[in-house]
Order: C-alpha cells, then structure tokens, then sequence
C-alpha cells in the first residue's frame, strides 16, 4: 500500500488516496468544462451536473454528434466477477439516460474471458455471474433496437477475429508499460479484445463518435484502442472517454470494491439488509456525540451515506443541498441521515428488482439485444476478412 500521499491507479488495482486532478496529468486526459457539461440533453443528469463524470478525452465530436441527431454511439462494458454491487450499476444508467434522450446507440460487452484469466475462479463460476450480471443489465430498461449485448466467449465468431486483426497492432511493450507486467499470456492479449469492444459499434453501424463512460482507472483501455483506431487503415474514429471517480466505498471514500472486507450494497440487497449495512459499515462524517453533532456539525464530504446520495441516489438538486447544509449545522444527525440513504436506495433498487424480476428465461431475453447474422458480418467485414470466406464454393 502506498503512503498517504501517493497512489496508484491501473485497470487492476486502485490504491492509495486517489489525486483526481493529478491523475489527469498522469493520463492526458481534460477536465470536463462547464460549457461540455450544459451540451449533455437537458436535464443533465446528476453525475454530469454533479462532477462525478469529471474528466474525458475527445468527448465534443459525440456531444455534437448527440446534439444534431447523426450517429453516435457509447460503449460500456461488464466484468462478470462477482454480483454486481450499486458501484456498478451507474454507468448503466447513464447510458439508458443518454439512450432515451438523445437516441445513443449502447454496446454492452461483458468480458468474462478477462475475469476468468485475472481471477481465482473456474469457468463455471464466471458463468454463473456472467448470467446473473446480464439479468441486472436487462433489468436497466435499454431499447434493443439501439442496444446490443456482446458477451466474449459466446460471441466469439465476431470478437476474435477483430482482437486478432487488432491485436497485431498493439506491441507487448505496450501493454506492460499500460498495465504492468501481465500475469498470463491470456490478460496479455486481452487489451486487443477491449479495444475491440470500444470499436465494435462502428465496425458494425459505419465510422461514428463513440463515447466510453468509465471510472477513471479504465481509461488505459481506451488510450490503447486510440493508438490502434488511429491507424490508417482502420476505418474508424478514435473513442473519447467520459471519466468518473470512483462511488465511494462503505468504509469511506476511495474505490468501492467487492473484493474488501467491508460489505458493498448488491443490486438484490432487500431493504433491511441495505439499513443494516449502512447503520454498520457507513464511514460517518458526523461527531462523536449527539451533543458535540448539534453543536459542531458534520462534514457532509467524506460522510459515505451523504456521499451516496450526491453521487447518484438524490436526483433533487435543491434537497441534496439543504441536506449538506443541515448536516452542517448540526441539525440532521448522522443516523437520520444514514436511514435516509438506505431508504433512497431501497427505493431505487427496488424499482430495479421489480424489472429484473419480471423477466423471463434469459436466452429469450437476450436474443433481441445480440448482434444478427447480417451484424456479425459486417464487423468481419470492415476489419477486413473477405465476405463468408469459408463459405465461397470452391470453384469460384
Ligand atoms: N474491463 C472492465 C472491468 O474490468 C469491463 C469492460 C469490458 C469494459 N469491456 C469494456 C468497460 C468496455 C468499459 C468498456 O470492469
């Protein structure tokens, strides 16, 4: 573990107190301006208005893409470890908020194949997440007209070919020196397969701006593939990045991983369960006392159950400042305003599990959301592969 003041951040670890700002410097990325912040479809959702999403990388070609109605996609994906915890789910719901108000084609690849090569755990568990995962993903409410779901092994006629033609572009020093020394020739390769996923959408629909909203720990992913798009003969635009910090973890801000001891919230906790947690593991902000509380105040800032709300629970504006300010001045304790946060998010995910419920068996679900026969083609086709090759007759 670093000290204090240093940190580390990759698509494998995150430690450290995270510099936000200064990560930026470490990757070349911007801050998000306030003028790219009013030019997201109106209203703005929180984690825009909010600086959650706080950074990117060439994000006004999409923003002016999504502002005058021609093509524009966004990418973001799943690695099926684990059940998938409230950290997880709001990318997700960022992009069916872009989807329903400006029309935004979704891609939604799931890599189960990084998972099992990174994690002690057997294909059949990695399965058995994955088909969990996707029940969360259906349950977010996407139009499957505009949405497609890749999962790598099973969509591995279109996802190999195109990480294979990708992958001769990407050199081995490139990937130690982006993600440090992989542990297995399989995690080698695999950055050859996101960038696959990041391209997918225009090797399938035609050359168009494509966004990838990710915590900002995935942004190596996405400088890779920019190196690869670039090439000139890819027929393709470089993906920019919309950049988020990290939902903060129970046991106080920093990355919220399912992997710590501290227990996360599951997008199937119930609602006793969510109160329970919170009351339990939520890092307080707030004094020692009731007395020292009414007369000091809290810190609303690195207080986990006010931080839940800012970041995506409390969608009101005006109520989320009042409570700060309440907090402040001592008059909303810390209890009150942790059985609060578990009743927002008891809400939400109820709503959330109400959907997922509803649905049916998951290969019929799924089906409207995988790419045709004609799609898969067509990927192949604009890496490069000859039309159907092996189906050609042999007297051609
Ligand atoms: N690598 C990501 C993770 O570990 C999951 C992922 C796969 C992804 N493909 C993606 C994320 C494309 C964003 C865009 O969580």
């Amino acid at each position: 573990m670093p000290a204090e003041s240093e940190f580390t951040v990759t698509p494998y670890s995150v430690d450290g107190n995270v510099d936000y700002e200064q990560l930026l410097n470490q990757f070349g990325a911007d801050k998000l301006t306030a003028d790219q912040r009013k030019r997201f479809p109106d209203p703005t959702h929180p984690l825009v208005r909010r600086e959650v999403f706080y950074a990117e990388r060439n994000l006004d070609p999409f923003l002016a893409a999504a502002n005058s109605g021609d093509d524009h996609a966004l990418v973001t994906g799943r690695g099926p470890s684990g059940p998938m915890h409230i950290g997880h789910i709001f990318p997700f719901y960022f992009a069916r908020y872009l989807q329903r108000a400006a029309g935004t084609t979704v891609y939604i690849p799931f890599s189960d194949d990084e998972k099992y090569l990174l994690k002690d755990q057997s294909i059949e568990s990695i399965s058995d997440h994955t088909r969990e995962n996707l029940r969360d993903l259906l349950a977010v409410g996407f139009d499957p007209k505009r949405t497609r779901i890749v999962v790598d092994s099973a969509d591995a006629d279109v996802v190999y070919p195109v990480a294979s033609a990708l992958g001769k572009e990407i050199t081995q020093a490139t990937v130690d020196a982006t993600y440090g020394d992989p542990e297995n020739v399989g995690l080698s390769f695999y950055p050859a397969v996101q960038a696959t996923h990041l391209l997918l959408p225009q090797l399938v629909e035609g050359r168009q701006p494509t966004l990838v909203p990710i915590a900002v720990d995935q942004d190596p992913h996405v400088r890779v593939c920019r190196d690869v798009a670039g090439k000139e003969r890819h027929d393709v635009e470089k993906p920019g990045a919309l950049l988020s910090k990290f939902l903060p973890s129970l046991d106080g801000p920093g990355k919220m991983s399912s992997s710590d001891d501290t227990p996360s919230i599951l997008l199937s906790d119930d609602r006793e369960t969510i109160r329970e947690k919170i009351q339990t593991h939520a890092y307080s902000g707030g004094q020692t006392s009731v007395a020292k509380h009414r007369e000091q105040g809290g810190n609303p800032d690195v207080d986990v159950a006010y931080l839940l709300l800012y970041y995506f629970f409390e969608k009101d504006d005006q109520r989320v400042q009042r409570l700060a300010q309440e907090y402040r001045d001592g008059s909303l304790l810390t209890g009150e305003l942790k059985q609060l946060a578990a009743a927002t998010i008891a809400d939400f995910l109820e709503g959330h599990q109400q959907r997922r419920e509803q649905l049916g068996p998951l290969h019929t679900e799924l089906q409207p959301y995988r790419l045709t026969d004609e799609e898969r083609r067509q990927a192949l086709q604009t890496i490069g592969y000859p039309d159907d090759s092996l189906a050609r007759q042999d007297s051609e």
